[in-house]
């Protein structure tokens, strides 16, 4: 049976939280055992459509965020990693494809819409501000993937309207030139969105309560003391429900099953205090951590090992795409070297 490619993408903005971790990352974790030819891609090019009046950070984080998916244990023989603006063929793509999708149709992407609402309410409502390269992004994304031949794409949910454009990319390129893309199918990990120690729906780097994988014990002592717990517990003893408590939704994600069961049964019965309770859950999260922190020191000391790592991957990955170009040529009819 033919392996089908695993592709996917980050927007190099920030270091990785645990909502990355659990959302996404253990997904990319199981899929690396899997003998699928697995490429990741650090979206420097797209994270520039959002932010391209700060270089600086996209560069800075390009190396960041590799160190960090590295750090959980990614290992760079089963996984290739390359940086987006080093595939020139994505670019070359993305213009092909401009030519297949219609601007109303990316103002109706949801992702899309949903982010110029939200732009919207920070800068004011000039449409104006909502830059072609923004707008286009979807194409983009749609290059990434194709570029790759990429079948299976692990995503959240919030990306299910990118991959759908792609599909739609797909198809009409397959109906007017010749069949030569693939439509990828997106894989949805089982959690795709973890809560916030406040309580919200979402860890996020915009909410504010994003708990790093590279917090130090201080800074994560800190956040989960102001962990939400169950307000009707007032004193040390009350019996507490712990299903709307964030102290214990942390302590299922991070804990052993036994401390979990022992959590449980301590809050319900009223014979474990708060404090108590989260001090554990730090103890526990510090060790949850320490692997992969221990890991993140060794890619600090050694950035020219990661900056190696992206070269090679990156060159693999252009071959990939040269070859995959010959065929978008050739259906296109653009590909005067034959003559
Ligand atoms: N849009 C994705 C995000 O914001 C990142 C991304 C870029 C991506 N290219 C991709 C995801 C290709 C999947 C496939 O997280």
């Amino acid at each position: 049976m033919m392996k089908k490619t695993v592709l996917t993408g980050l927007r190099p903005t920030g270091n990785l939280h645990l909502g990355h971790y659990f959302g996404a990352g253990k997904n990319y974790l199981k899929l690396q055992e899997e003998e699928n030819p697995f490429y990741l891609e650090i979206a420097d090019v797209q994270a520039l459509t959002d932010h391209f009046e700060d270089p600086e950070m996209v560069r800075k984080n390009v190396l960041e965020m590799t160190k960090d998916l590295l750090a959980i244990g990614l290992d760079p023989n089963k996984v290739c990693f390359f940086i987006q603006s080093k595939i020139p063929e994505i670019a070359e793509l993305t213009v092909f494809y401009s030519n297949l999708v219609t601007v109303s149709r990316l103002e109706r992407n949801p992702t899309v819409k949903t982010e110029i609402a939200q732009k919207k309410e920070l800068f004011g409502n000039q449409g104006e501000s909502i830059t072609y390269g923004f707008l286009g992004y979807p194409v983009s994304q749609a290059a990434d993937i194709t570029a790759f031949d990429g079948e299976i794409v692990p995503v959240g949910d919030d990306q299910l309207p990118l991959l759908e454009q792609c599909r739609e990319i797909v198809r009409k390129f397959n109906s007017i030139y010749k069949e030569t893309l693939k439509e990828p199918q997106p894989i949805l990990t089982k959690t795709t969105r973890i809560k916030g120690l406040d309580g919200s729906d979402k860890m996020g780097k915009s909410l504010g309560n994003a708990i790093y994988l590279v917090d130090d014990a201080s800074t994560i002592q800190k956040k989960v003391m102001g962990a939400i717990t169950d307000p009707q517990k007032i004193k040390k003893d009350d019996p507490a429900n712990p299903d709307i408590c964030m102290v214990y939704y942390y302590h299922k994600l991070v804990n052993t099953e036994e401390n979990i069961q022992k959590v449980c049964t301590e809050c319900k019965a009223g014979t474990r205090g708060c404090v108590n309770c989260k001090k554990e859950l730090i103890a526990a999260m510090n060790e949850f951590l320490k692997p992969i922190q221990e890991r993140r020191k060794y890619y600090d000391e050694h950035p020219d090992i990661v900056m190696k790592i992206l070269e090679d991957g990156s060159k693999e990955a252009r071959k990939k795409a040269t070859e995959q170009m010959k065929k978008v040529k050739q259906a296109m009819q653009i590909d005067y070297e034959k003559n």
